[in-house]
């Protein structure tokens, strides 16, 4: 990708730039920012490149995208049962979509950088005291008071050696055996068997286990064939803070050009991405794929101004187009997009997130979501595209791997008032390890009919 002229790694300062914590002290920031300017980067050009040539397949409807993990990473939940299980639960619905899509499924953890959150109000008040919003662990603490949600760029050093280590784990595991196809699909297997929701899914994962069979006899084995037991697992998170991603931004000595190397792929958020913002102009200048959320607000003008500014050059996968319009609301905003940017002939992937047009508060004062509308938005999904004839490219979740009770529903019912039992997410509901791979079933299940 050709980099304007008028780009250079400290543009975007030049630019508004919204959602910024409110840092109480400037050489500190800079002390931050220096450091992580001086430590190795967390992913390598080379690795970049390979998720855009999978992401070009994506564009083209050759293969689909599975991006997902916390809202927010936590410093305290930070352990490797924790990070195992987050992996564990994509390779599983990776297993369920490749047989439902009958496409290789490319896969792309929030995780190992996602510690940066985007608020609606930049103050909380609790009891009539009122205190700066948690904007992520790389910014401050969840806790509700003074000190803890006094912003401390120190923060976002621990956040880059949380995100070393997390990716340290998940490049061992998906290298060292953990990822065999068939163990996964025990595991799915084993979700049948256990649980009223997976019972369902008898006759899928029966099917799965015959393709798998078939391979064995013709001697296809993860002995023999490293595909089967080594995967690619891609990161990325919210460039929002762009001290962080400037500090991690490098010139690759293979091609010259700036890699943002916090991460495979940076998204920017649905309230930075204003075309003359900061997180735009940043962005546009590096060679990672990115995406971009897109609320229900955005026209198709909008939508192909961001093409102009991120993907000048109309690279196929460069860009995601992460759309998050809510289960109601889809059905109306979608179209409109499809038909624009199809027009302008503009080359995107194009993403469901199920998950931000959902939220809703239940009876017991959380922020939560169901299953069902989350279902529903994706299903609308797959009809729109298809009634369009354009590609639908991926899903976007927030999920985690523990049988946390953040989102309602799913056939094993978790009810509102069971959210209080395990409620532990420090930013949006994620849909638990049971709940995530009944919604990658029920897609294979309405795509394979
Ligand atoms: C998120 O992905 O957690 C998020 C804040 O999303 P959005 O920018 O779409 O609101
Ligand atoms: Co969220």
């Amino acid at each position: 990708m050709i980099v304007s002229k008028t780009w250079d790694p400290n543009s975007w300062r030049r630019h508004e730039a919204l959602q910024q914590p409110e840092w109480p002290d400037q050489d500190r920031l800079k002390e931050s920012f220096d450091n992580l300017g001086s430590f190795p980067p967390l992913v390598f050009a080379g690795e970049v490149r390979s998720l855009q040539k999978r992401l070009a397949k994506v564009a083209k409807g050759e293969a689909f995208l599975l991006q997902g993990g916390d809202c927010a990473e936590s410093f305290n939940n930070f352990t490797a049962d924790s990070i195992r299980d987050k992996l564990k639960v994509l390779l599983q619905m990776a297993v369920i979509l490749t047989y439902g899509l009958n496409k290789p499924i490319v896969k792309v953890g929030r995780i190992a950088g996602q510690f940066a959150k985007p608020r609606s109000k930049s103050t909380e008040t609790k009891n009539g005291v009122s205190l700066p919003s948690f904007r992520g662990e790389s910014v401050n603490d969840p806790y509700f008071s003074e000190a803890a949600r006094m912003p401390d760029p120190k923060r976002l050093e621990r956040a880059y050696f949380q995100s070393a280590a997390t990716l340290n784990l998940l490049r061992a595991l998906t290298h060292g055996g953990y990822a065999d196809l068939r163990k996964v699909h025990n595991w799915n297997q084993d979700f049948v068997a256990a649980s009223p929701e997976g019972q369902r899914y008898a006759q899928l994962a029966e099917s799965i286990d015959n393709s798998l069979r078939f391979f064995e006899v013709a001697g296809v084995t993860a002995k023999n064939t490293p595909m089967l037991r080594e995967i690619e697992y891609y990161t990325s998170h919210e460039a929002l803070i762009l001290e962080y991603e400037q500090a991690l931004t490098r010139v690759d000595s293979l091609s010259n050009l700036q890699y943002d190397c916090s991460a495979h792929m940076l998204w920017i958020g649905e309230r930075t991405r204003h075309l003359d913002g900061a997180h735009v102009e940043f962005l546009r200048g590096v060679q990672n794929p990115l995406g971009c959320k897109i609320g229900p607000t955005a026209t198709a003008e909008d939508v192909i101004g961001l093409c102009d500014k991120l993907n000048p050059e109309n690279i196929p996968g460069r860009l995601t187009l992460i759309t998050r319009f809510g289960h109601d609301k889809i059905g109306d905003g979608l179209p409109k997009l499809l038909r624009g940017v199809q027009k302008e002939g503009r080359s995107v992937i194009w993403s469901c997130d199920p998950m931000h047009g959902n939220t809703f508060t239940a009876s017991t004062g959380h922020k939560t979501r169901s299953t069902e509308h989350i279902f529903q938005e994706i299903e609308h999904f797959f009809e729109i595209h298809k009634a369009e004839g354009t590609v639908a490219g991926g899903v976007h979740l927030e999920l985690t791997g523990s049988d946390v009770t953040e989102c309602v529903g799913g056939s094993h019912k978790v009810m509102e008032a069971d959210l209080n039992q395990r409620y532990e997410t420090t930013c949006d509901p994620r849909l638990n390890a049971r709940q995530s791979l009944d919604i990658a079933f029920r897609i294979s299940e309405i795509l394979s009919n």
